[in-house]
């Protein structure tokens, strides 16, 4: 332990930083932080904001047009959106879901992620069977990635809270108000995935302005509902480890989200300007 958390271990817990309070002991915050998750998650959001985008869905194919306008890059192999989107959740769910089934000791917050996770992949699976209408195509580069990052952040959340199990628990409990972000987030997200997915009629393909709920101030709801659901995950976790992720998802999704509304800018000239990318009326 450092001379500086040797003193903030003796200080009161309103004098102590914030990640000091909500997390548990120095072994845990030393050994399973992950700037990692941060950062890389981070990157990525430079990356779509600067127009280099994970090919998936609506910018599948959005580099070859903006970039190499005269040759289409023919060696990329690519599956249909659907196809994609579920190689991307599957995994997460089976690895959520197994735990629960195999290793079902645990205490409540152990418990009450792992239903969470389980819960949350198995709505997007769902939704991509039997809500979103796809038109476009996934790359199966970009997919691996994805779902491979979702694939070991959800196996390394589960498995740090177990390690996290014998060490005293954080002063300040936020399992239960995590629990009720879960509906919050859960729901918000569901509902702007059905509006999306009115759109289109039967067999559609084109892309339209969306509209209803939050759609009148930003471009991507989903992704503020979705952010929501994550800091909910961090909460019930309350590991060093679960707030990195979130706070790396949210760089993520910053980045997705001004693509977008960049995206639409182009797409449309109706597009009204006051309609922001993520958090309405900022940003
Ligand atoms: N954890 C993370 O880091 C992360 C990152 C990204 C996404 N997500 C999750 O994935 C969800 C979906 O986001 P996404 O970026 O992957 O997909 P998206 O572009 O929002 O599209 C979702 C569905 O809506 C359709 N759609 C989108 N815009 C449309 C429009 N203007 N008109 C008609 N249909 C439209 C898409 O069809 P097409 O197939 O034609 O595009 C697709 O079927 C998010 O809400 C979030 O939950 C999570």
């Amino acid at each position: 332990m450092s001379v500086q958390e040797r003193r903030w271990e003796k200080t009161n817990t309103s004098a102590r930083p914030f990640l000091w309070n909500i997390c548990r002991t120095s072994k845990e915050r030393k050994y399973y932080s992950s700037k990692k998750s941060i950062i890389s998650l981070a990157l990525y959001g430079i990356s779509e904001m600067v127009g280099k985008h994970l090919n998936y869905l609506k910018f599948w194919n959005v580099t070859y047009y903006e970039n190499n306008s005269h040759q289409r890059p023919t060696k990329q192999l690519r599956v249909s959106g659907r196809t994609g989107m579920l190689f991307l959740y599957t995994p997460s769910f089976l690895v959520a879901f197994t735990s629960l089934l195999f290793f079902s000791n645990g205490d409540i917050r152990v418990l009450l992620l792992k239903y969470a996770l389980a819960l949350h992949f198995f709505k997007r699976i769902f939704e991509v069977l039997f809500v979103h209408r796809f038109s476009g195509q996934m790359v199966v580069d970009s997919a691996i990635v994805i779902s491979l990052t979702y694939f070991s952040s959800t196996a390394t959340m589960i498995y740090t809270q177990h390690l996290t199990q014998v060490l005293q628990g954080p002063p300040i409990d936020l399992k239960y108000i995590g629990v009720l972000l879960f509906l919050t987030g859960i729901c918000g997200n569901f509902y702007h995935h059905y509006l999306l997915s009115q759109l289109r009629g039967k067999g559609e393909k084109e892309y339209k302005i969306p509209k209803g709920g939050l759609f009148g101030l930003v471009i991507g709801p989903h992704y503020l509902f979705k952010i929501i659901a994550f800091v909910r995950v961090s909460f019930i976790s309350q590991t060093v480890y679960a707030f990195c992720f979130t706070i790396g998802t949210l760089f993520y999704l910053m980045g997705r989200s001004y693509a977008t509304r960049r995206w639409y800018l182009s797409k449309f000239e109706d597009f009204p300007q006051h309609v922001k990318a993520l958090l309405p009326y900022v940003f």
